[in-house]
Protein backbone atom coordinates (compact mmCIF):
# COMPACT_ATOMS: atom_id res chain seq x y z
CA UNK A 1 0.00 0.00 0.00
CA UNK A 2 1.21 3.53 -1.17
CA UNK A 3 -0.43 6.34 -0.61
CA UNK A 4 0.32 9.72 -2.18
CA UNK A 5 -0.07 13.59 -0.78
CA UNK A 6 -3.31 14.98 -2.36
CA UNK A 7 -2.54 18.31 -3.67
CA UNK A 8 -5.25 20.90 -2.00
CA UNK A 9 -6.43 23.96 -3.62
CA UNK A 10 -4.34 26.88 -4.38
CA UNK A 11 -1.48 24.43 -5.79
CA UNK A 12 -1.05 25.42 -9.33
CA UNK A 13 -0.84 22.17 -10.49
CA UNK A 14 -4.69 21.61 -10.36
CA UNK A 15 -4.71 24.30 -12.49
CA UNK A 16 -2.84 22.70 -15.17
CA UNK A 17 -4.26 20.50 -18.60
CA UNK A 18 -3.14 16.71 -18.62
CA UNK A 19 -1.43 15.28 -21.16
CA UNK A 20 -2.30 12.34 -23.08
CA UNK A 21 -0.98 8.91 -21.39
CA UNK A 22 0.84 7.24 -24.43
CA UNK A 23 3.11 4.30 -22.53
CA UNK A 24 0.78 1.89 -20.55
CA UNK A 25 4.34 0.79 -18.64
CA UNK A 26 4.68 -0.32 -15.09
CA UNK A 27 5.09 3.71 -14.18
CA UNK A 28 1.43 3.82 -15.37
CA UNK A 29 0.38 1.02 -13.40
CA UNK A 30 2.09 2.40 -10.43
CA UNK A 31 0.78 5.01 -10.57
CA UNK A 32 -3.28 3.81 -10.59
CA UNK A 33 -2.28 1.62 -7.79
CA UNK A 34 -1.10 4.38 -5.72
CA UNK A 35 -4.05 6.23 -6.63
CA UNK A 36 -6.65 3.88 -5.41
CA UNK A 37 -4.91 3.38 -2.14
CA UNK A 38 -5.05 7.16 -1.60
CA UNK A 39 -8.51 7.38 -2.29
CA UNK A 40 -9.77 4.37 -0.06
CA UNK A 41 -7.30 6.16 2.45
CA UNK A 42 -9.07 9.30 1.97
CA UNK A 43 -12.69 7.83 1.72
CA UNK A 44 -13.46 9.46 -1.41
CA UNK A 45 -15.52 7.86 -4.46
CA UNK A 46 -12.93 9.37 -7.39
CA UNK A 47 -9.46 10.89 -7.89
CA UNK A 48 -7.42 12.35 -10.82
CA UNK A 49 -3.86 11.87 -11.19
CA UNK A 50 -3.01 15.65 -10.94
CA UNK A 51 -4.64 16.01 -7.52
CA UNK A 52 -1.52 13.53 -6.49
CA UNK A 53 0.95 15.74 -8.84
CA UNK A 54 0.80 13.70 -12.02
CA UNK A 55 -0.33 15.69 -15.38
CA UNK A 56 -1.54 12.90 -17.21
CA UNK A 57 -4.77 11.91 -18.35
CA UNK A 58 -5.74 9.10 -15.84
CA UNK A 59 -8.61 9.23 -13.29
CA UNK A 60 -10.52 7.01 -11.11
CA UNK A 61 -14.16 6.37 -9.70
CA UNK A 62 -15.41 3.92 -6.84
CA UNK A 63 -18.98 5.20 -6.00
CA UNK A 64 -19.43 1.48 -4.44
CA UNK A 65 -20.10 -0.87 -7.52
CA UNK A 66 -15.96 -1.17 -7.52
CA UNK A 67 -12.98 0.43 -9.05
CA UNK A 68 -13.32 2.09 -12.62
CA UNK A 69 -9.85 2.92 -14.25
CA UNK A 70 -10.20 5.75 -16.62
CA UNK A 71 -6.87 6.49 -18.83
CA UNK A 72 -7.63 9.33 -21.83
CA UNK A 73 -11.10 9.31 -20.87
CA UNK A 74 -13.15 11.52 -22.94
CA UNK A 75 -17.10 12.23 -22.54
CA UNK A 76 -18.86 10.64 -25.76
CA UNK A 77 -22.37 11.05 -24.91
CA UNK A 78 -24.29 13.14 -22.40
CA UNK A 79 -27.61 14.01 -21.58
CA UNK A 80 -30.48 15.49 -18.77
CA UNK A 81 -29.16 17.69 -15.75
CA UNK A 82 -29.06 17.45 -12.61
CA UNK A 83 -27.66 19.63 -9.75
CA UNK A 84 -26.38 18.05 -6.50
CA UNK A 85 -24.19 18.28 -3.80
CA UNK A 86 -20.49 18.04 -4.43
CA UNK A 87 -16.95 17.62 -2.47
CA UNK A 88 -13.42 17.10 -3.64
CA UNK A 89 -10.52 15.59 -1.87
CA UNK A 90 -8.37 18.58 -3.06
CA UNK A 91 -11.15 21.27 -1.69
CA UNK A 92 -11.41 19.99 1.94
CA UNK A 93 -14.59 19.82 4.08
CA UNK A 94 -16.52 22.15 0.92
CA UNK A 95 -19.54 21.27 -0.76
CA UNK A 96 -21.50 23.26 -3.17
CA UNK A 97 -24.30 22.58 -5.28
CA UNK A 98 -23.25 21.61 -9.23
CA UNK A 99 -24.77 21.38 -11.94
CA UNK A 100 -23.75 18.03 -14.06
CA UNK A 101 -25.48 15.88 -17.20
CA UNK A 102 -27.87 13.08 -15.93
CA UNK A 103 -26.14 10.83 -18.44
CA UNK A 104 -22.90 10.06 -19.91
CA UNK A 105 -20.80 7.80 -21.85
CA UNK A 106 -17.20 7.73 -21.32
CA UNK A 107 -14.70 6.55 -23.76
CA UNK A 108 -11.48 5.29 -22.42
CA UNK A 109 -8.10 3.44 -22.19
CA UNK A 110 -7.45 0.32 -19.59
CA UNK A 111 -3.83 0.26 -18.15
CA UNK A 112 -3.14 -2.08 -20.67
CA UNK A 113 -4.43 0.64 -23.57
CA UNK A 114 -7.40 -1.54 -24.42
CA UNK A 115 -10.21 0.52 -25.33
CA UNK A 116 -13.55 0.37 -23.59
CA UNK A 117 -16.76 2.12 -22.72
CA UNK A 118 -18.64 3.05 -19.82
CA UNK A 119 -21.71 4.44 -19.44
CA UNK A 120 -23.05 6.42 -15.82
CA UNK A 121 -26.19 7.92 -14.65
CA UNK A 122 -26.70 10.32 -11.14
CA UNK A 123 -23.92 9.90 -8.87
CA UNK A 124 -21.70 8.13 -11.57
CA UNK A 125 -22.42 10.37 -13.97
CA UNK A 126 -21.16 13.38 -11.51
CA UNK A 127 -18.09 11.42 -10.40
CA UNK A 128 -16.86 11.10 -13.81
CA UNK A 129 -17.48 14.70 -15.13
CA UNK A 130 -16.08 15.85 -11.73
CA UNK A 131 -13.06 13.67 -12.43
CA UNK A 132 -12.60 14.92 -16.20
CA UNK A 133 -12.90 18.17 -15.11
CA UNK A 134 -9.54 17.40 -13.10
CA UNK A 135 -7.76 16.55 -16.78
CA UNK A 136 -8.65 19.76 -17.66
CA UNK A 137 -7.44 21.65 -14.60
CA UNK A 138 -11.02 22.71 -13.58
CA UNK A 139 -11.96 22.40 -9.66
CA UNK A 140 -15.81 21.91 -8.75
CA UNK A 141 -15.95 25.02 -6.99
CA UNK A 142 -15.36 27.06 -10.50
CA UNK A 143 -18.60 25.27 -11.49
CA UNK A 144 -20.58 25.99 -8.57
CA UNK A 145 -24.20 27.30 -8.29
CA UNK A 146 -24.12 31.24 -7.96
CA UNK A 147 -25.93 31.21 -4.21
CO1 LIG B 1 -11.99 16.35 -7.16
Amino acid sequence: MATRNILQIGDPVLNKKSKQVVDFNDRLHQILDDMADTMYAADGVGLAAPQVGVLRRVAIVDVGDGLVELVNPVITEQSGSQIDEEGCLSVGDRVEKVMRPYYVKIEAQDRFGKKFEIEGEEFLARAFCHELDHLEGILFVEKAEKK
